[in-house]
């Protein structure tokens, strides 16, 4: 082989190899945007119920990163990614794709809400801005997700 060959044949293996697995990152990168906005809800869910101290700053904390880890989830639904690694995505998302990014506009919206102004300033504003965002998490997860077992 020349070494032009060479290097054509080892570009195109690099090419076959690195299509299978974008599939898989799109995959695991959006289970872990999710875990990370599980995790966010977590923490102002628990304060919210008095199972751990009100604190406004930390709450506006978790809900910043809520919205950071929301960013671009709704990107991260290519075509070929409907099945595989443990993915709770349901069908829908890709014959309904419009419905999904409206749900996760939605989302966004509230997440923009509860952290463009103040920290709460008491449980009370706390709940209501946990209500808020964790309407969406039902919402779109009836609709878009499948759990599994
Ligand atoms: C716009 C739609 C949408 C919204 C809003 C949404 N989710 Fe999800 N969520 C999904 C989808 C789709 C999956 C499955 C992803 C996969 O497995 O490919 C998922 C999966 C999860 C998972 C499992 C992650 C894993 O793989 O371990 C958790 C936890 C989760 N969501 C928590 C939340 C919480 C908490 C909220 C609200 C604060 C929320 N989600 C809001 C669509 C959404």
């Amino acid at each position: 082989m020349t070494k032009n060959l060479k290097l054509f044949a080892a570009a195109s293996f690099l090419a076959v190899i690195s299509s299978g697995p974008a599939f898989a990152d799109a995959i695991s990168d959006r289970q872990e945007k999710m875990k990370a906005v599980g995790k966010s809800m977590g923490i102002v869910g628990k304060m919210a119920k008095g199972e751990t101290d009100f604190d406004g700053e930390a709450a506006l904390a978790a809900f910043v990163a809520m919205k950071e880890a929301a960013d671009g989830f709704e990107e991260l639904f290519p075509e070929g990614s409907e099945t595989g690694g443990d993915t709770e995505a349901s069908p829908k998302i890709f014959s309904d794709r419009e419905g999904f990014e409206k749900t996760h506009a939605d989302f966004e919206a509230d997440l923009e809400t509860v952290t463009s102004g103040e920290a709460p300033a008491d449980v009370a504003a706390l709940r209501a801005s946990v209500g808020m965002v964790g309407e969406n998490c039902g919402t779109c997860h009836k609709a878009y997700r499948v759990k599994k077992n």
